[in-house]
């Protein structure tokens, strides 16, 4: 999970910055005198580098063999005129016309198999041979032409791989998904023990009866489903791969894709992507459908960091203001801008960069915020990007630091799938939920966390968090216990450690994986409505899940007051070689979680910053302590150098003023 080129962002020198400032420009959609207008305007608000070309394929490649470079170049000429970066987009993330109608096939599938049809973007299926002949050969002419072009610092590959596209379930796809099987498991056999075929006489006696999991009248194999979410995250990232080995036989300049870790986007492992690309990038839109997404953006970058092995990363694309896809696009609040920027930063970004420039006149992204909005420079957003400016190259020494947290918090994929699939014991509870409520309660208590993958090295943590961890192999549950059993803490939530990696129960009573590390079991749940609170006997509150848990070996810290269980364990801690081992059945309330991560913490002897958002970055001679006060409260907190955003030299007690964020760098003895 290590970032191949460590050295890839932070150091880039691009620009006024440290702090890098970029956006997703596409001059094809302006006439020529418009780039002459950006390229001074970008100067002026400091940009440092622009992603380009990246719905590029149908300008530069109008027909099958046909080549027109024209528009390109000279986008790239004047950006290297203008001091401006190039981050190279391969082009390939959406088909041109003449693709798709000459090969019909290229279309992905929905789940009833009905062709989708092109007229948006992302009209290609991952497994289809003919995408990935054209693709390539666009990649080829691209990376041959512009590898040594002066205004190129990292390539683009392709744009939020499986957006759209992730499950495809085509006829290619089916037969792609064949051979991954037969790669995986060797035997039809050893495919039909996986998915447990026995159940309602779905054994395969040979692999070409094996198809995607199409819409079915009942419900579909659950493990069909789990190793199909496998194979098509395996699919996009063989593309992803390929586009990246073209082009590194053209140029040897950092080459990454910019994931989508946000919370409604779940289709691809970046566990198993993050180690393939040389810089790890991310784009962050704020999620109003949530009732908190300040503390998702947080959580959303902190699993970025994760993903980057702890290294500095890219924030590819985020919003000026609001977006244009969601039912609501609230935008930006006075300040929001910098202190959302600065909450990416302190968790290990070392750009901002935005989608878009310059607001679109046309298309379906024209009410989208941007750099340069419809009205032009005498607009909130310009004003917006000119602040924000100014605090990034304000916030340049903190290029290249690091965090080195002590409480991690456990993020699965396969238990994502696996707990939000059908026929679970209860519908309502879905995975994020419960890892932002993980999350959630942590930023309440004012403790920070890495975010890990099962499996990870926990050694340099006190304390680990593992929310609703469903999925979960032998080898990574023992890793935790061994993780307890030498010292550590942890704390496991209801709906953990049910199935094994194939989706199957494990047997003998539940949390099954982690019943001996907690020191009881129980043998029936009693998931409850989303409506109803469930009383426990510390005045505390659950919600959504019950289980009949009965001790063995752990003391219970509290029960249900009330509802199915009532007098059952609903909160427990077991002694476990030199650790302890926390047990929580049921959803807990904000501050019933709160406060038991705070005591958790205590006993793991973890500092605190309850009311405010606080992250340190290390660097070699100083640390960075950024301390972001998302709350309406001035609230207090001791410094100790001087605060890079308004220059003011602290030593002690400061105000954190509501809505803002304080960066203080304090040197090291
Ligand atoms: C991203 C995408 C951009 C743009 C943006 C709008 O998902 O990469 O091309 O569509 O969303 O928010």
């Amino acid at each position: 999970m290590s970032n191949r080129n460590p050295n890839a962002t932070g150091t880039l020198g691009l620009g006024a910055h440290g702090i890098v400032l970029g956006c997703d420009y596409n001059p094809e959609q302006w006439p020529v005198e418009t780039w002459h207008e950006d390229m001074a305007l970008m100067q002026e608000a400091g940009v440092g580098i622009v992603a380009i070309n990246v719905f590029g394929w149908s300008q530069v490649n109008p027909g099958p063999g046909e080549w027109s470079f024209d528009a390109l170049d000279k986008a790239m000429d004047l950006l290297h005129a203008s001091g401006i970066k190039a981050n190279l987009g391969t082009g390939t993330a959406s088909t041109p016309a003449w693709l798709t109608t000459k090969f019909p096939e290229v279309l992905p599938a929905a789940i009833d198999g009905t062709p989708r049809f092109p007229g948006g973007r992302q009209a290609w299926c991952p497994s289809s041979a003919i995408y990935r002949e054209y693709s390539l050969q666009l990649v080829d002419k691209i990376a041959s032409r512009y590898a040594d072009h002066p205004a190129l610092a990292m390539w683009h590959v392709s744009n939020e791989l499986g957006c759209h596209n992730a499950l495809c379930y085509c006829d290619n796809s089916a037969a792609a998904f064949r051979v991954w099987l037969q790669d995986t498991y060797g035997t039809v056999e050893a495919v039909n023990e996986a998915w447990g075929t026995a159940f309602w006489s779905q054994r395969y006696t040979a692999f070409d009866q094996i198809h995607t999991p199409r819409l079915t009248l009942s419900t579909r194999n659950p493990g069909q489903v789990l190793d199909f979410q496998r194979f098509s995250s395996q699919q996009l990232l063989e593309q992803y791969q390929a586009e990246a080995a073209v082009i590194k036989t053209h140029s040897d300049k950092p080459v990454t894709t910019n994931f989508m870790v946000t919370a409604h986007i779940r289709n691809l492992d970046y566990w198993q992507w993050a180690p393939q690309v040389d810089l790890v990038a991310n784009d962050h839109y704020l999620d109003h459908r949530l009732a908190d997404p300040t503390t998702e953006m947080g959580f959303a970058a902190d699993l970025t960091r994760g993903l980057a092995g702890g290294k500095p990363w890219m924030l590819m694309e985020t919003a000026v203001g609001a977006v244009n896809w969601q039912p609501l696009n609230v935008n930006r609040q006075a300040g929001e801008l910098v202190r959302h920027a600065v909450s990416h930063i302190a968790r290990g970004s070392d750009s901002i960069c935005f989608f878009q420039w310059r607001a679109s006149r046309q298309g379906s992204e024209k009410f989208h915020s941007a750099m340069v909005p419809h009205a032009g420079t005498d607009s909130q957003g310009w004003r917006d990007t000119l602040e924000l400016s100014a605090a990034l190259k304000a916030l340049a020494p903190v290029v290249g630091s690091t965090v080195a947290s002590r409480a991690a918090l456990i993020f699965d994929w396969a238990s994502w799938w696996t707990l939000d699939a059908d026929n679970t014991p209860s519908s309502h509870v879905r995975y994020l939920d419960q890892v932002h409520a993980a999350y959630t309660a942590a930023r309440q208590a004012g403790l920070g966390l890495d975010i890990v993958a099962a499996g990870a090295d926990l050694s340099a943590y006190s304390l680990v968090i593992a929310p609703a961890l469903h999925s979960i192999g032998d080898a990574h549950a023992q890793a935790i216990d061994a993780f307890v059993a030498a010292g550590g803490h942890a704390l496991v939530t209801f709906a953990s450690g049910i199935v094994d990696e194939h989706d199957a129960v494990r047997l003998g009573g539940y949390p099954g994986a982690f019943s001996s590390m907690l020191g009881l079991k129980s043998d029936a749940f009693y998931p409850v409505a989303p409506e109803q609170r469930l009383t426990l006997s510390d005045g505390t509150t659950g919600s959504l899940w019950s289980e009949n848990v009965t001790v063995d070996g752990a003391q219970v810290l509290a029960t249900f007051a009330g509802g199915p269980v009532e007098g059952f364990p609903a909160v427990t801690v077991n002694n476990r070689g030199k650790g302890k081992a926390w047990y929580v059945a049921t959803a807990l309330d904000a501050s019933g979680y709160a406060s038991l991560l705070t005591s958790i913490a205590a006993q793991a002897q973890l500092p605190l910053n309850p009311g405010l958002d606080v992250v340190v970055r290390h660097g070699e001679d100083a640390t960075f302590v950024f301390a972001i006060n998302h709350g309406s409260d001035n609230v207090d907190y001791e410094f100790h150098g001087v605060d890079l955003l308004s220059g003011e030299h602290l030593d002690g007690p400061a105000a954190v003023a509501p809505g803002t964020a304080r960066v203080v760098r304090e040197e090291k003895p």
